[in-house]
Parts: C-alpha cells; sequence; structure tokens
C-alpha cells in the first residue's frame, strides 16, 4: 500500500511526465487500478491504455439519464478496442426514494449534488471499496476548480482509515487542443455529440452545447454558479487551496 509520502513523491516526479507514462508507472506501483470513463473524450485515456502491456478495468457509471449517443457511444468504444466495460447503476431503492419524493428534475430546483450522490457517487463509492486507485480524465484547463488539480493524489472523498484511494489524473497537464489532436492522429473513436456543440459531456439533462467562447463548463448545469461545478466524483477539487 503506498503511504501519502510515496503519493506525494509520486505526483512530485510524474510533473511533467506524459499520460502515457503516467498510466504505466501507476499500474506497476498500484496494479489494482481501474479506469473510470465517461464515454467522453476521456476515451484517450481508453487508447493509451490499450498500447500497455497488462489490461486496465475499465468502469462506467450508467446513472440512468445519459444521451442515447453516449450509450451507443460507450458500446462503440467496447467493440473498437475489444474490452469490457463495466456498467455501474445506481441503487435500486436509493433511487425509488428519490425520484418518487422530487420527480425527475429535482436538480433544477435544489441542485445537482443529491441526484448525483445516488447516481454516480454512491455505486462509484461501492466499487473504489475494491480498489486501490482510480484513473480519470480530469484536466486543468476544464474549469476553475480543477486548475490545481494534481497528477497524483490521495482521494479524501473516497478514501476511509483502512483504505486509501488514490487518484490519478493523467491528463492533468492536457489541453483540451492537445486531447482532441491525440483523438484525430491515433483514429480514435469518440462521442457523436462533440459533433454538434456539446464539449464537456455528463447526464442529458444537465448537459448542453456551447457556443463560440464560452468555456466547456459552462453547457454543465448552467443553473448552478461555476465555482461549486464539481459533483461529488471531484468534490476534493473544492478543498483544495
Ligand atoms: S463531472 O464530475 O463533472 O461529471 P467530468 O464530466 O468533467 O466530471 O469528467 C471528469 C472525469 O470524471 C471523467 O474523465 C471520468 O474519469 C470521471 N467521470 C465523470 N462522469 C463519469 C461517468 N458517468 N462514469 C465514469 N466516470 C465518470
Ligand atoms: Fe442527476 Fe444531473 Fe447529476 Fe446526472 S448530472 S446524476 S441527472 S444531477
Amino acid at each position: 500500500m503506498l503511504s501519502p509520502k510515496d503519493i506525494q513523491a509520486l505526483n512530485h516526479s510524474l510533473q511533467g511526465a506524459e499520460p502515457k507514462d503516467i498510466l504505466a508507472t501507476m499500474l506497476q506501483e498500484c496494479p489494482n487500478i481501474g479506469i473510470s470513463f465517461s464515454g467522453a473524450e476521456d476515451v484517450v485515456l481508453i487508447e493509451i491504455a490499450s498500447k500497455l502491456p497488462a489490461a486496465i478495468p475499465v468502469i462506467t457509471l450508467d446513472t440512468g439519464r445519459l444521451h442515447p449517443q453516449t450509450y451507443e457511444f460507450i458500446e462503440r468504444v467496447r467493440d473498437h478496442y475489444g474490452i469490457k466495460i463495466e456498467i455501474l447503476c445506481p441503487d435500486a431503492e436509493k433511487l425509488r426514494q428519490l425520484v418518487s419524493s422530487k420527480g425527475l428534475f429535482s436538480f433544477y430546483q435544489d441542485g445537482h449534488e443529491e441526484c448525483c450522490g445516488v447516481r454516480k457517487v454512491e455505486p462509484l463509492r461501492l466499487r473504489l471499496a475494491s480498489l486501490d486507485a482510480w484513473i480519470t480524465g480530469q484536466r486543468r484547463d476544464q474549469s476553475p476548480t480543477r486548475a490545481e488539480v494534481p497528477v497524483v493524489e490521495l482521494d479524501n472523498s473516497f478514501s476511509s482509515n483502512s483504505h486509501p484511494v488514490i487518484k490519478v489524473n493523467p491528463l492533468a497537464n492536457w489541453s483540451s487542443e492537445q486531447v482532441w489532436n491525440y483523438i484525430r492522429m491515433f483514429d480514435v473513436p469518440f462521442n457523436s455529440l462533440h459533433e454538434s456543440g456539446f464539449v464537456s459531456i455528463g447526464c442529458e439533462p444537465c448537459t448542453r452545447p456551447v457556443g463560440p467562447n464560452q468555456h466547456e463548463r459552462e453547457g454543465r448545469w448552467w443553473w448552478e454558479e461555476a465555482t461549486i461545478k464539481e459533483c461529488g466524483l471531484h468534490r476534493g477539487n473544492l478543498d483544495q487551496d
């Protein structure tokens, strides 16, 4: 098990590393690791991982509210790479309680936290209980809340005293332009929503296309403040100084 000091040292030594070297190092340091794939441009993580000698499990959170194009894309990625994609679903009883008491669109009234909690955070928490580390597609250029995202960090949101969970952000230093250059250069399949003005893609009711000169996160939870636009998956970003 890596200590907080080891994690800090890895983060330091991988600061300027390419995503493929970050993935290779972390796979070696922490073999019980999984890629968390949202069905958007973070598909580059799967392409990069496909070139490593050992397979890394891929998980995706099916909130039940994704666009049809995203479901199609997840299947396309499964076929293209010949990999398994583990689909995680919300707890049926918790979901029943939420939608029967508050309806299907409560997030427009009282914020996305509760719905994201049931549909994303809790299913991920359950899965991370049996992984030592998870890999995300977070980038520093995605939002003000992500400007300080480390390459390797202890994930305080999902760690307990007995089970620390490491979070790896191999694309932290890449810009959106680098991601898209990579996608084009290696003919990586991508979500067709990206061809209709969608940049950052989440659930259908909480995502909309952005116009020229709008920041990509403006299309996510657009009725909320930019500084709090994190669902609990990346809550730790809001705690950083
Ligand atoms: S979110 O928290 O605002 O939804 P965002 O869409 O920017 O996150 O994605 C950042 C990273 O979080 C993705 O690259 C992925 O690693 C993880 N992630 C987000 N949504 C999902 C999902 N539905 N399933 C799996 N991982 C996800
Ligand atoms: Fe619910 Fe929207 Fe969060 Fe999806 S993004 S889980 S629909 S609040």
